[in-house]
């Protein structure tokens, strides 16, 4: 299979494959309240879609590119809850953007909840910035931060 990304140990940024969505759904259940399902992620396949795989799969990150708007989104970014806080994200974002920049799009954007500075921090370490921010539920303080960066 294709590696996409620098190999490190026995480490590699690869695309997604139908036999990877089992470890993948697995991920996306315990990061996320409303998690997707597997015909999200099926589908997703045709797009931008990474695996950062040790031994098994240990995070995934989901983007799409629009080449009308000459920009893409980063849909989704996670890892496995036991294999956090060791770069796995950085290297999936690392990677996604290094293949954005191929295809001729101005931009990159994602959503990030108000809550999760951590996740902020490490898209604005990846040159990301705040471009607005839209509140979904002012009672609960609930709030998204659109992010974008250049390619
Ligand atoms: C956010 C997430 C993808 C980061 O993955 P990761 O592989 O731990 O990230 P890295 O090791 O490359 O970078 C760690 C950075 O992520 C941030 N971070 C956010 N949540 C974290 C968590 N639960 N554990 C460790 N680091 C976290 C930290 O700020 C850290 O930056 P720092 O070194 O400045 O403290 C991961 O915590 C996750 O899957 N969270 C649940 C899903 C999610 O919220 N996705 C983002 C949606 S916008």
């Amino acid at each position: 299979m294709e590696d996409v990304g620098p190999r490190s140990g026995k480490s590699r940024v690869r695309r997604a494959v139908t036999a990877d969505l089992d470890s993948i759904l697995d991920i996306e259940e315990g990061s996320f309240p409303s998690p997707w399902n597997r015909d999200y992620f099926q589908a997703a396949l045709k797009d931008l879609f990474l695996v950062f795989e040790a031994e098994s799969v240990q995070g995934f990150l989901v983007a799409c590119a629009y080449q009308a708007a000459k920009k893409a989104l980063i849909l989704k970014v996670a890892v496995h809850p036991e294999h956090r806080g060791k770069g796995i994200a950085s290297e999936l974002l690392r990677t996604a953007v290094e293949l954005l920049k191929t295809e001729n799009l101005e931009e990159v954007e994602l959503d990030v909840d108000v809550f999760k500075s951590g996740a902020m921090r490490l898209y604005e370490r990846f040159g990301f910035r705040v471009v607005t921010c839209v509140s979904t539920d002012p009672e609960e303080n609930d709030a998204f931060c659109v992010m974008k960066r250049r390619l």
